[in-house]
């Protein structure tokens, strides 16, 4: 959560770092801040609320210099104001910072600079990391760095910079920063830059890669425990271990993505544009090296234990992927939803395997999961989406899934490609990888025929219908079991409707009281072996007066309303969850509310 970027160029940095951050915003949009340096002075501006409903005009003025960083909050510590967003100053005003993630023991270190005679006008924990780099400032800026954020506990990434040197630093521990480089700047922007070679690199930093995908798409990785310095004068980078101090290589790494695709390319929003780009990732997610599938369906088969974790979306994929794998490959696999898995390791052994399912690659929660399958020596197999991200460099083996930048919120294209891969996988462990490969080939051309325009404004016409409803209940059985309570999540995070997810036979067990005259539920069916029994629970639910939305290949009598979902077998979660992506979508912009940025929810969460 919060978002960071930094620049160092040769044009005028306030632009660049307010296009950088509004590319950020998906991970928090409570507030901003801005900051530049030019001439040995800091240029600061703050504001509330969205940054893209700031004016850029109104915000680059007063900004200059070549050199910044910039910050969107997604508020942990202090309410939501101009005084708490970043970037924060030492006392001086000689040093700013600005942070993502956080600082566990900011109390203490606070009680202690304040006896120390350090005044703070924040309630953040993130402004003791500028106080602290003022304390040991008499070190030189790079070692007082250093030196400040070893007093630091907790998982963040930072960016600093100080007024007396042309430097920009960042560190990473536990938060995303990556360094994207852009070689050979042709020109310099108009009055900026003179005197600078031809051939001089711009960097720039952020917590994700959209940020600067605009400009560059050659990114350097920090890992954790790592601390990269750029330096103005001779344009110069270096990297550092934060453990030994040493100095690190490191490549440029191109990532392959196109920055068409982290724009939204005449949608109104990204959450739209995403799960209509679903007509093309499912393919990409089975576009895989078959060898890598065959060699780690097998190591899945013969693991003394093998689990899946993951959180929110890619949770429900997990627990998909568990109902899959017995279906499909009659193989055991457990589900542990990532925030409860250090409470439930204990048993794990280095002959077990973990397979982690992100699309960030750099939840919090996941990562303390890995954290704690590492120490007892457990094998990590990630499904990932973003290259580079911290599941992807922790695990033994990544499979990239393909779906390219996903900035809603709320994650669409990425689940169905996840879903796509542990189908293909559950199939590989069954020796049947081919047939895994034709359904799932076939599934992706029904998905394309299947998203169109005629199929949105039917859905459309159910939101309209429904959407001054307060709750909503949704059913399925085995495969689609688990996408009754992903379906949960897409409505609630974006409509904000309570909606709940059952198994299909559990309602008789206390749900069916919540039904009343007219609740919309949703019925998600497959043609397989517990059709009868979910079209059974529809029925119970109609006689108690429920409105019935059925999502099936086939329409029954009891449906009220009926969407139509191609027949796909075992690929059938994949077609099933894609109408009610549309539906959320849709509740969401008839009940008002933005998409693509649900209250209280960043994308990418980053704390515990
Ligand atoms: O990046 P991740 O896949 O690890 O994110 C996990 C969850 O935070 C995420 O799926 C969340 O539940 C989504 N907002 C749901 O749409």
């Amino acid at each position: 959560m919060c978002g960071i970027v930094g620049y160092l160029g040769d044009t005028e940095a306030a632009p660049v770092i307010f296009e950088s951050l509004k590319r950020l915003e998906y991970r928090g949009y409570d507030s901003y801040g801005f900051a530049t340096l030019k001439n040995k002075e800091f240029f600061i501006k703050k504001g509330e609320g969205k940054i893209s409903d700031a004016s850029i005009q109104n915000l680059s003025r007063g900004l200059p210099g070549f050199m910044g960083v910039g910050h969107s909050r997604w508020a942990t510590h202090g309410k939501v104001s101009a005084e708490n967003s970043h970037p924060h100053t030492d006392c001086n005003g000689d040093f700013l910072v600005v942070h993502n993630g956080i600082i566990e023991n900011y109390q203490e270190l606070r009680k202690e600079l304040k006896v120390k005679g350090h005044r703070f006008r924040s309630d953040t924990d993130t402004e003791i990391i500028p106080h602290l780099i003022e304390e040991y400032s008499e070190l030189g800026f790079e070692d007082a760095v250093k030196k400040a954020v070893s007093r630091l506990k907790g998982r963040y990434a930072i960016v600093t910079l100080s007024r007396e040197s042309d430097k920009i630093i960042g560190v990473r521990r536990g938060s995303p920063l990556i360094v994207g480089v852009k070689n050979n700047v042709k020109d310099s922007s108009k009055g900026s830059g003179k005197g600078l070679s031809k051939k001089r690199k711009e960097y720039f930093l952020a917590s994700d890669i959209p940020a600067f995908l605009k400009h560059t798409s050659n990114v350097m990785y920090l890992d954790d425990e790592e601390m990269v310095v750029i330096d103005r004068t001779g344009r110069g980078i270096k990297f550092y271990s934060m453990e030994n101090g040493k100095e690190i290589e490191k490549r440029i790494v191109n990532i392959g993505w196109d920055p068409g695709q982290a724009e939204k390319n005449g949608f109104e929003h990204f959450m739209l544009k995403e799960i209509m780009e679903q007509k093309d990732t499912i393919r990409m997610a089975i576009n895989q090296n078959m060898e890598d599938i065959e060699r780690i369906s097998k190591d899945i088969k013969n693991a003394f234990g093998t689990f899946f974790t993951g959180c929110g979306t890619a949770g429900n994929v997990c627990l998909a992927g568990e109902y899959i794998f017995s279906k499909v490959a009659g193989k055991h696999i457990n589900f542990i939803v990532s925030s409860e898995f250090p409470n439930y390791h204990h048993f794990m052994t280095d002959k077990t395997l973990l397979i982690a399912i992100s699309q960030s690659g750099e939840t919090a929660d996941l990562l303390e999961a890995i954290e704690a399958a590492k120490k007892k020596h457990v094998r990590i197999i990630s499904l990932v989406n973003v290259m580079g991200s911290s599941l992807d460099r922790k695990s033994d083996h990544s499979f990239l899934i393909n779906a390219g930048p996903e900035k809603a919120v709320a994650s669409t294209k990425a689940a169905t490609s996840q879903l796509a891969l542990v189908t293909l996988l559950a199939y590989a462990c069954a020796g049947k990888l081919d047939e895994g490969r034709r359904l799932l080939i076939e599934t992706a051309s029904k998905v394309n025929d299947m998203i169109n325009p005629r199929y949105e404004k039917h859905i459309r016409g159910l939101a309209e219908k429904i959407h001054s409803k307060e709750n909503m209940y949704i059913i399925g059985r085995s495969l689609n079991y688990p996408m009754a309570l992903e379906s949960a999540i897409k409505i609630q995070e974006v409509s904000y409707i309570h909606a709940q997810g059952f198994a299909g036979g559990e309602l008789k067990h206390g749900p069916l009281a919540l039904i009343d005259k007219g609740t919309p539920c949703i019925a998600l069916v497959a043609n397989d072996e517990v059709k009868n029994d979910i079209i059974s629970n529809a029925v119970e639910i109609k006689s108690r007066g429920g409105y019935i939305i059925g999502v099936a290949p086939e329409n029954n009598e009891v449906f009220d309303y009926w969407i139509k979902v191609p027949d796909v077998g075992n690929a059938s979660p994949i077609v099933n969850i894609i109408p009610i992506q549309i539906l959320a979508y849709h509740l969401a912009i008839l009940r008002g509310h933005d998409p693509d940025y649900p209250k209280n929810l960043a994308k990418s969460v980053t704390v515990k």
